[in-house]
């Protein structure tokens, strides 16, 4: 039987924030950023291990309090000058640890708002598809085209866009060779590494709350998510 791993790409710098502390150490309900997700990810059943890429420099990992994962939780200083080269320099890193058919989980750091309902849905809705898939929402606003002076061109249609989000799961073999050949000046997602291959990955419809926190009034978002999610 195949089986799940988690890799957390935890090595930006987190530039949008505009804080001192990179944005996956800021403080988040009581802990930092980062731990949210990767205390998800080792609580859920299925996932066997994870794995956090780190960069080479990183200071802070080590202070945080990782007892809660212990036995699950791998720490690689690996990471790259971009988010892909961070996930291909940590898949290069497991590679006796995982097999080429297991599957991948790849889930942004800086998303703490997973929770375990999006990863099995992903799971169950991916199945054994070879393609694998990943978690994203329809966009529902309505999408205007700017030029550099912010004024409106024109509207975009907006049928069948989605927002994608993580986790993005493929399987090993596949998402490794997808990301030696793609080119990671370009490439933002996982998805995106594997559609430069020929791949459809699957659209799995996930949960507006799982966002990505990038800007600063995103800190008070996630506080106020998490708050709900513990009543
Ligand atoms: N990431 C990474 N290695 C990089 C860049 C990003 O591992 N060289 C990780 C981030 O830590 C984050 C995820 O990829 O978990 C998504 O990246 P993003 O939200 O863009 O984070 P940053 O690159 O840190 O932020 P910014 O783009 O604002 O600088
Ligand atoms: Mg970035």
């Amino acid at each position: 039987m195949p089986r799940y791993v988690a890799l957390i790409p935890a090595a930006g710098s987190g530039s949008r924030m505009k804080t001192e502390t990179p944005k996956q150490y800021s403080m988040l309900a009581g802990k930092p950023l980062l731990q949210h997700a990767v205390h998800t990810l080792c609580r859920h059943r299925l996932i066997e291990q994870v794995f956090i890429v780190l960069s080479p420099g990183d200071q802070r990992y080590g202070e945080c309090d990782w007892r809660d994962c212990a036995g699950k939780l791998v720490a690689l200083y690996c990471g790259g000058e971009t988010r892909a080269a961070s996930v291909f320099n940590g898949l290069l890193a497991i590679n006796n640890a995982v097999g080429a058919a297991d599957w991948v989980l790849v889930h942004d750091a800086e998303r703490p708002c997973l929770r375990a309902a999006d990863i099995d849905r992903l799971i169950a809705e991916v199945g054994d598809n070879e393609s694998g898939g990943l978690l994203a929402v329809p966009v529902a606003d309505t999408l205007k085209r700017g030029n550099a002076a912010g004024e409106v061109l024109q509207t975009e249609a907006r049928e069948h866009l989605w927002r994608a989000q993580t986790p993005q799961m493929f399987r090993y073999r596949l998402l490794i060779e997808a990301l030696r050949r793609a080119d990671v000046a370009t490439v933002t997602d996982e998805a995106g590494a594997v559609e430069q291959a020929g791949v459809r990955p699957k659209l799995v419809t996930g949960s507006v709350t799982n966002f990505k926190v990038t800007w600063p009034e995103d800190l008070a978002l996630a506080e106020l998510i998490l708050k709900d999610f513990a009543t």
